[in-house]
């Protein structure tokens, strides 16, 4: 296997390292705290899974970490209080809705109520905007994690063809959107792939960077790409269960055939996965900064 692999898990322990001595930093020079919440309505066992690690992580931190949950039979109404409640609450600098939302809740309603200094998902159409302009406070956690990924790992992205597979509003557009920006870590050629595109692996096999979030397992094949190509698989896909019944996952992209001709590659799990939550807690200590 020529390819290095690009540890997720272990550049996302590095990034909580450094945002721990932040998060000290910040309270011993005036007492600032970064405080989080994460709102849970129902009881979705993926939700809650995700809701506790991310609870966890900002204790782990140092935060004021804050996890609220509501029934699922919980209204809209109540839940637009309750994320008025946060906004105006000052010791909350950073607000985390879980989704997906019970259908009786409109999400982009609920999305849209969050106050943009505290959205630190980077999911309101004020940070989404800012974002296109280059000049966003939030970045939306999974995109922002795959750039550090590539910048970390030595990825030389000035001027590079950047391949995208997927044009989704919460990986595909943004990531596209990052890595064009005019700065370090982008200054990209980027194009966009998707199920109407015409020839996929004529763009695939051109890509010195492939940024794969497709969510079809092993879509991307070792014949797709280039040699010495940045592989980033986002997929997560569960293909089974073991005897245990633990979850068989897969990424977008066959690993074996693709790390053969890779210059780097990130694996399914470990690769993407353990950099969104650190990216989220980084917004938080941000979102800190900007207020005080
Ligand atoms: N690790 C993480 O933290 C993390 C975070 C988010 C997502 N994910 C994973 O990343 C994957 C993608 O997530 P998503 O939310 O972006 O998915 P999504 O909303 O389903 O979007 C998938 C995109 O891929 C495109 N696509 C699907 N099949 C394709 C094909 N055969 N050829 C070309 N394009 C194709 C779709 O094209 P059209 O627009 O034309 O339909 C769409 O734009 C999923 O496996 C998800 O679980 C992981």
């Amino acid at each position: 296997m020529a390819a290095k692999i690009i540890k997720g898990a272990e550049i996302a322990k590095q990034i909580r390292e450094e945002l721990k001595v932040e998060v000290e930093e910040m309270k011993d020079k005036d007492g600032t705290v970064p405080g989080l919440v994460t709102i849970l309505v129902g009881e979705n066992p993926a939700s809650q899974s995700y809701v506790r690690a991310k609870t966890a992580t900002a204790k782990e931190l140092g935060f004021h970490s804050v996890q609220d949950n509501q029934p699922a039979d919980m209204s809209e109404e109540a839940l637009l209080k309750l994320i008025d409640k946060y906004n105006k609450d000052s010791s909350i600098h950073g607000i985390l809705v879980q989704l997906p939302l019970p259908k009786h809740i409109n999400e982009t309603k609920v999305l849209y109520a969050i106050d943009p200094d505290k959205d630190v998902d980077g999911f309101h159409p004020v940070n989404v905007g800012k974002l296109m302009i280059g000049t966003a406070d939030f970045l939306p956690c999974t995109p922002h994690g795959i750039q550090e990924l590539l910048v970390r790992s030595g990825a030389r992205m000035e001027g590079a063809e950047v391949v995208v597979v997927g044009r989704s509003n919460i990986v595909g557009k943004p990531i596209a959107n990052m890595l064009l920006q005019k700065g370090p870590g982008a200054n990209a050629t980027v194009t966009v792939v998707h199920t109407r595109t015409r020839d996929i692996a004529f763009h695939t096999k051109r890509a010195d960077v492939l940024i794969v979030a497709a969510g079809v397992a092993e879509y991307v094949k070792g014949d797709m790409i280039k040699e010495g190509a940045y592989v980033i698989d986002v997929g997560v896909n569960e293909v089974g269960r073991t005897a245990e019944g633990k979850r068989i996952l897969k990424g977008d992209v066959e690993f074996d055939s693709c790390a053969e001709k890779a210059a780097a590659i990130t694996p399914v799990p470990g690769g993407v996965g353990p950099m969104t939550i650190t990216m989220l807690m980084k917004n938080t200590v941000k979102a800190a900064r900007i207020k005080r």
